[in-house]
């Protein structure tokens, strides 16, 4: 049974501090953030927006472009490191605010970065275990990446949300039954549960990563049928390859350590041609949106599909996952014939209505983070955050959603 993505869609909040304006602020030149990390601006919260509502806004618009009824939805995930609540998981909101139906399961997972492939995995397994019905889930990754102000991970912050539909015969991305995996337990980047941002040791973190990845496309290769010829490379048989990307220049380390992998030493030129290739088309979505952790594999899926469905149509592309902790998956995906019928996910809209800010506005509204209120004039979100009462988070449909 083939199963994958039906629909992939993405939104992230519309402020947007550019980053050569942080550069300027703590004293640092732009280059190091623009060039060393890739990173050219990274998307900001307003008060009236939190992991919810831009969940629950990339769902409605996944849910719409797909033309599914949310009442037929059997399986609602949400992944995500910066829940709003202990016990009560973000997916039941977002299940009251798009409308799926009583008849659904709805939790929450987590694993770092990690989350989104997880549950995209579990849906997977959910979809093929039913070969007789066709079984359809809502899969989300949302987030808000905080670290603190003045840190080095400051610059490496940003906020958004994808929603994707899972389900047989997808028009997205076929998924491969079989990929690699590895976990060990490190302490690369954690949150204690009294803080709001995230610790992390910022150069280990890209250590681990880096073996994980290695060790994750080593199990892939080693499943990978039919099994790979004398001298031909996995990499050989991918048109493009995804990676997770807190900061874009990771995802240039990452292909770098493959390349070695798979080729043993590789010349500089090489390498640029290889990036340029296979890696650099995905990752413009996530320069300007900055780290949307669980969420930041698949903006650059939707960035890549918006972008080059056509061209991709039939060919096969790599996926690496990495979530600190850790655990993390490479895993392959062909993307079908019809992708052109997707159409926008939503990646252009996002940045085409931004506004940006200047860094008091940033640290204004990192200092108080989301605390709910009326949404500004010329809000982009459909859902809004309106603040707590009685310990009790309340959250509406814009004026325009209702009226629509
Ligand atoms: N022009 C161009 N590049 C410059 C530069 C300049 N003027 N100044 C510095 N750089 C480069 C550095 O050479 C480095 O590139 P390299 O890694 O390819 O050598 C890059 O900019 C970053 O500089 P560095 O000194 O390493 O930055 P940092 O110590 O402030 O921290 C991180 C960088 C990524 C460790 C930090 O942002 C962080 O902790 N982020 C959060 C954790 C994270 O995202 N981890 C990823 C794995 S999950």
């Amino acid at each position: 049974m083939s199963v994958g993505i039906d629909q992939v869609h993405v939104y992230a909040p519309q402020l947007a501090l550019p980053l050569p304006a942080l550069a300027a602020a703590r004293g640092v030149a732009p280059e190091k953030l623009t060039l060393g990390l890739g990173v050219q601006a990274m998307a900001v919260t307003p008060a009236c927006e939190d992991v919810v509502t831009l969940a629950a806004t990339a769902a409605a618009r996944c849910l719409r472009a797909a033309g599914v009824d949310p009442r037929t939805i059997g399986l609602l995930v949400v992944a995500t490191e910066t829940g709003v609540d202990h016990a009560k998981p973000v997916g039941i909101f977002v299940h009251e605010l798009v409308g799926v139906g009583p008849h659904c399961r709805v939790y929450e997972v987590k694993h770092a970065c990690y989350g989104g492939t997880a549950a995209l995995m579990l849906a997977a397994d959910w979809v093929r275990a039913h070969r007789t019905q066709a079984r359809r889930a809502l899969v989300i990754a949302s987030d808000v990446a905080r670290y603190a102000i003045g840190s080095p991970g400051e610059p490496t912050q940003g906020a958004g949300a994808v929603a994707m539909l899972v389900g047989p015969t997808p028009r997205a991305l076929f998924l491969a039954e079989e990929s690699g995996v590895h976990a060990a337990n490190v302490y690369d980047f954690w949150r204690p549960l009294d803080r709001r941002e995230a610790l992390v040791d910022g150069k280990y973190s890209i250590d681990c990563y880096l073996d994980a990845l290695a060790s994750a496309f080593r199990s892939c290769r080693r499943l990978e049928r039919p099994a790979l010829e004398d001298g031909e490379g996995l990499l050989d048989r991918l048109a493009r390859i995804l990676y997770h990307t807190p900061f874009p220049k990771m995802a240039a380390k990452a292909h770098r350590r493959l390349l070695e992998l798979e080729r043993g030493s590789v010349t500089d030129a090489d390498y640029e041609a290889s990036y340029h290739a296979l890696v650099a088309p995905g990752l413009t979505g996530v320069a300007q949106i900055g780290n949307t952790y669980t969420a930041s594999l698949y903006v650059c899926l939707a960035t890549l599909l918006e972008d080059e469905a056509r061209v991709l149509a039939g060919r096969r592309i790599g996926l690496f996952s990495y979530g600190s902790g850790c655990c993390a998956e490479f895993f392959t995906g062909t993307v079908p014939t019809g992708a052109v019928a997707i159409g926008p996910t939503g990646v252009r809209e996002t940045l085409a209505r931004r506004t940006l800010v200047d860094v008091p506005a940033y640290e204004e509204l990192l200092r108080h983070g989301e605390r709910g209120g009326e949404p500004p004039a010329d809000f982009a979100g459909d859902f809004v955050f309106r603040g707590i009462r009685n310990d009790r988070r309340m959250y509406a449909p814009t004026r325009e959603v209702l009226a629509a």
